[in-house]
């Protein structure tokens, strides 16, 4: 129960960490800080759903690729089948956008507006294969909906 116990507890501190803010950019700036130290991942960020293609938003990590288009890479996916997807391989997902060679692994959460549609994605990589399973999937769609309730509807 421990990593489930971690996530709660992220996801927490995560809405605390927002809530009572209105700067967009800020908040999602520091929620990719604080998501980065707590999982100790490799690239930790956001791509928002601007002008039909996932644009780069705050992020930790590496320098990483501007713009994404939908369908494309797991970023792309994952807006498009409106869906959270974990890798344990990059290099065995077809179409997968190495923004870092030292990425082994892989998930890509999608943010939504309250009609459900793709706002954009919390993308995160690990310099392991097979880093998330879907206790990180459940967990991480947690923080997800924390992120959305307080980083969009100011
Ligand atoms: N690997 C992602 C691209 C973004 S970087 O990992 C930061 C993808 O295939 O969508």
């Amino acid at each position: 129960m421990e990593k489930e116990d971690n996530y709660r507890l992220l996801a927490q501190q995560v809405e605390s960490l927002l809530e009572g803010e209105d700067n967009t950019t800020g908040q999602l700036a520091n929620a990719a800080a604080l998501i980065h130290e707590a999982l100790g991942t490799w690239w930790t960020g956001f791509y928002l759903v601007k002008d039909e293609v996932l644009q780069l938003g705050p992020f930790q990590g590496p320098v990483a690729c501007y713009s994404i288009k939908r369908g494309r890479g797991v970023c792309g996916t994952a807006w498009q089948e409106n869906r959270t997807i974990v890798v344990p391989d990059v290099e065995l997902f077809p179409g997968h956008i190495a923004c870092s060679s030292l990425s082994r692994s892989e998930i890509v959460v999608p943010l939504r507006d309250q009609e459900g549609s793709v706002i954009g994605v919390l993308d995160i990589d690990s310099r392991d294969l097979a880093a998330f399973d879907e206790v990180d999937a459940r967990g991480l769609e947690a923080v997800a909906r924390a992120i959305e309730q307080h980083a969009f509807k100011h």
